[in-house]
């Protein structure tokens, strides 16, 4: 049965509306179940950070509605509006936003004591995750000493820690060379297929594009093409049994 995690209804968003009124997210309608795998795509400026940024709570939509898990985060106060956004949605930036004074380990942690989870707890979680991301003798090492795709694999460590309903991947490859973006992207694709975990990412990278299940095109701020995709990959290597 598919669970609905993200229903946005008729959302908008203008920015300058007393200028020149820019419609970064014009009238959209998305709907997003769990476990799935989704690439935003479109051409610079069509608004997939502004859309990014109103399902995870970061801006709010002018017009429309937004329901994860069921709770409409339109009509949550700022105060109720960052306590939702710390325990249900985990972010990735382009920029990774790692805090370069905190070991890799800490970095990864902070959500959760923010969230208030019980040291023990942290540290089983940590030890999985790490595992996970293939970094487990990095979690003692500062970010100056870790490559890109290292940092941006604790960023995602940091994002899945708090145990969020999905994760937000704002052109999470952007600053990667190839390698370091295909790793990144069997770490999401290893995490989506073993955890069920929700991603949502925004990429201009075909090859990126290439590993969605499913691709939104965003054109002017509305959506102009959501297509079911099997990844190249599995048809190529014979996984694909139904
Ligand atoms: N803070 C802002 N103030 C005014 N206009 C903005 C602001 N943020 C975005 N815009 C405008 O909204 C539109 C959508 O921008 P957005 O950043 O969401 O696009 P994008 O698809 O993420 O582009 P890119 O691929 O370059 O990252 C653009 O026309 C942009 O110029
Ligand atoms: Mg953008």
């Amino acid at each position: 049965m598919n669970t609905t995690v993200i229903d946005a209804h008729n959302i908008s968003k203008v920015y300058n509306p007393k200028t020149i009124p820019v419609h970064a997210v014009n009238e959209v309608h998305l709907h997003i179940n769990k476990g799935e795998f989704t690439a935003l795509v479109g051409p610079s400026g069509s608004g997939k950070t502004t859309l990014l940024n109103l399902i995870g709570g970061l801006d709010r939509p002018d017009k429309g509605n937004i329901f994860i898990n069921g709770t409409d985060i339109t009509k949550l106060t700022a105060g109720e509006l960052i306590s939702f956004r710390l325990h249900n949605i985990g972010f990735v930036f382009q920029s990774f936003n790692l805090i370069p004074v905190l070991t890799a380990k800490e970095n990864a942690e902070f959500i959760m004591l923010l969230q208030g989870v019980k040291r023990k707890e942290r540290e089983r979680r940590m030890m999985q995750l790490f595992k996970d991301i293939g970094l487990e003798d990095k979690m003692d090492v500062r970010p100056e000493k870790l490559s890109g795709g290292q940092q941006q694999r604790v960023a995602i460590a940091r994002a899945l820690a708090s145990k969020p309903q999905f994760i937000l991947a704002d052109e999470p490859t952007a600053n990667l060379d190839s390698a370091s973006a295909s790793n990144l992207l069997d770490n999401m694709a290893k995490l989506n297929k073993e955890e069920n975990m929700t991603f949502i990412f925004s990429t201009h990278d075909q090859r990126v594009i290439e590993r969605a299940r499913r691709v939104i095109t965003l054109v002017d701020g509305k959506i102009s093409s959501d297509t079911a995709v099997v990844p190249t990959t599995e048809i190529q290597t014979g996984q694909v049994t139904s």
